[in-house]
């Protein structure tokens, strides 16, 4: 699983609004590693995640998504990935060799921060039912590549991600 040219590299997958964003930077600082959020390069390179859904449709997404992934993990670092990663094959199967730690999030916290998002997938009315139902479509595939769980709904962000940090020093 650890690779000695770069034995610090670790990948968060999980739902939407889990927190992969702001616990990976931080865990990437504590590390001392770089921060890749595929999300922010598929942006920076083909404009906004809605307008490519409604241009192109998922699939092309996921194709985007997918090249993202492989380019990240050849980089090394902390890596966060959109929460529907994993429902590509290919991208699970990418996954294999490295360590990923699985963001869980309840009902009761995602609610507050879905508020004023874009995500098209959970547009138009009642975001929370659309986020709770994909959740539970997805958590399979979640559990498949996890190394290890965390949950992100209580604890302050910080100290979840020392507790990552911990984790994965400990799979040296
Ligand atoms: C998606 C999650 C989003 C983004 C896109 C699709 C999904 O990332 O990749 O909107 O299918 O769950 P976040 O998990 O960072 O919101």
């Amino acid at each position: 699983m650890t690779n000695a040219a770069d034995p610090l590299t670790l990948v968060l997958v999980g739902p939407m609004a889990a927190g992969k964003t702001s616990v990976g930077r931080r865990v990437a600082r504590r590390l001392g590693v770089a921060f890749i959020d595929t999300d922010k390069r598929i942006v920076a390179a083909h404009g906004p995640i809605p307008e490519i859904f409604a241009t192109h449709g998922e699939a092309h997404f996921r194709d985007l998504e997918r090249a993202a992934v492989r380019e990240a993990l050849a980089e090394g670092g902390v890596i966060s990935l959109g929460g529907g990663a994993v429902t590509d094959p290919e991208t699970r199967a990418l996954l294999r060799a490295h360590p990923v730690v699985f963001l869980t999030v309840s009902e009761a916290a995602v609610a507050d921060r879905l508020r004023g998002g874009t995500r098209p997938l959970l547009a138009g009315e009642d975001p929370v039912e659309k986020w709770k139902r994909i959740f539970a479509e997805r958590r399979g595939w979640y559990d498949e590549v996890a190394s290890a769980t965390f949950d992100t709904s209580r604890r302050p962000m910080q100290r979840i991600a020392d507790e990552i940090v911990a984790w994965r020093r400990e799979q040296r």
